[in-house]
């Protein structure tokens, strides 16, 4: 680690470690785009994770001064975030999603999908009644994050998640222990709906891997810690939602919905199946390129 013994004296309060960690990850030209969206937000994880402090801790304490190890316990932090390039979540091991939090590791993407205010109001307006869901399925589950929200927004209902990648199920099933959910939600290593024949869902709710091979590559370093098999969707992005789209209907109820995101693939997506009727969803707090389709549509593709 870096001798940072000329500026200890400077950085008394936990407003002045995120203050100046800040300061130093705008000069190193890190990327914000993991869970949080500006160095000040980036500094403040993991100035307070270091510190032992919740996330959302009252601004009054910002003014409390530091101990000489805690100094060099948020200082090491800092210096493996703007080193390393590790989105802070990977640092941490902690991430939020839907204000609930979810363990994560370099096995799993970081949780950000818009979807989560989508869960947050029950689907609504699509869904006309949310006591009627029994059946929830998160394809290409990842850290569990999808699932596990949706089996808080519908406590009555059984949520499945599955995941090609044995590693994201792991950490999927410590999610899921750490929720004591273990009677909702059942984990399935699965390739798309290979191993879900015969289940049929009121709901199915999917994050795939959608980025292009030239957009992975242009990706800033952060990105590149995560698994590729989260991000990488062949030459258009395309090769995982059209596989979905082509296998969803055996597997929806009657009335059920299929809920996808493809982020900028929607463009190639639309241009792709130019006569699919897709409603593209909007959000509040940010976020584009979910689609919604009712089993009828999906039916007729
Ligand atoms: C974009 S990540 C989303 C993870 C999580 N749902 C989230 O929102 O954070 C996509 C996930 O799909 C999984 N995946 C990739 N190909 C798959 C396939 N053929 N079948 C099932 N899951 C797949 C990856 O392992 C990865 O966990």
């Amino acid at each position: 680690m870096a001798d940072h013994n000329d500026v200890l004296p400077y950085l008394r309060t936990i407003r002045d470690l995120i203050r100046w960690g800040a300061s130093r990850m705008n000069q190193a030209g890190l990327h914000f785009g993991h869970g949080t969206e500006s160095a000040i937000d980036e500094a403040a994880t993991l100035v307070l994770h270091a510190l032992h402090l919740p996330p959302d801790l009252h601004a009054e304490y910002l003014q409390a001064r530091l101990t000489p190890p805690e100094q060099q316990a948020a200082l090491q932090l800092l210096e493996r975030r703007i080193t390393e390039r590790k989105p802070a979540a990977y640092l941490t091991h902690r991430a939020w999603f839907m204000g609930l939090p979810f363990y994560v590791d370099e096995r799993v993407l970081v949780p950000r999908s818009p979807l989560a205010e989508l869960i947050e109001r029950h689907f609504a307006p699509w869904l006309p009644d949310s006591r009627t869901v029994e059946r929830i399925l998160d394809l290409g589950a990842g850290s569990g994050c999808i699932g596990i929200a949706c089996a808080y927004a519908f406590p009555d209902a059984q949520v499945d998640l599955a995941d090609i990648s044995a590693e994201a199920m792991a950490v999927a099933q410590r999610n899921v222990a750490d929720h004591g959910l273990e009677d909702q939600v059942e984990i399935i290593q699965s390739d798309l709906f290979s191993a879900l024949k015969g289940r049929r869902y009121d709901l199915i709710i999917s994050n795939p891997p959608y980025v292009s091979l030239s957009e992975l590559d242009a990706l800033p370093a952060e990105y590149h810690h995560e698994p590729r098999l989260g991000l990488a969707a062949g030459e258009e992005g395309l090769d995982i939602v059209l596989d979905i789209l082509r296998e969803a209907a055996d597997y929806l109820k009657r009335d059920g919905l299929l809920i996808v995101e493809v982020g900028d693939a929607q463009y190639a997506l639309c241009e792709a199946l130019p006569d699919v009727p897709f409603t593209w969803l909007e959000f509040e707090r940010g976020g584009q390129g979910v689609f919604l389709l009712n089993a009828a549509q999906v039916r007729r593709l």
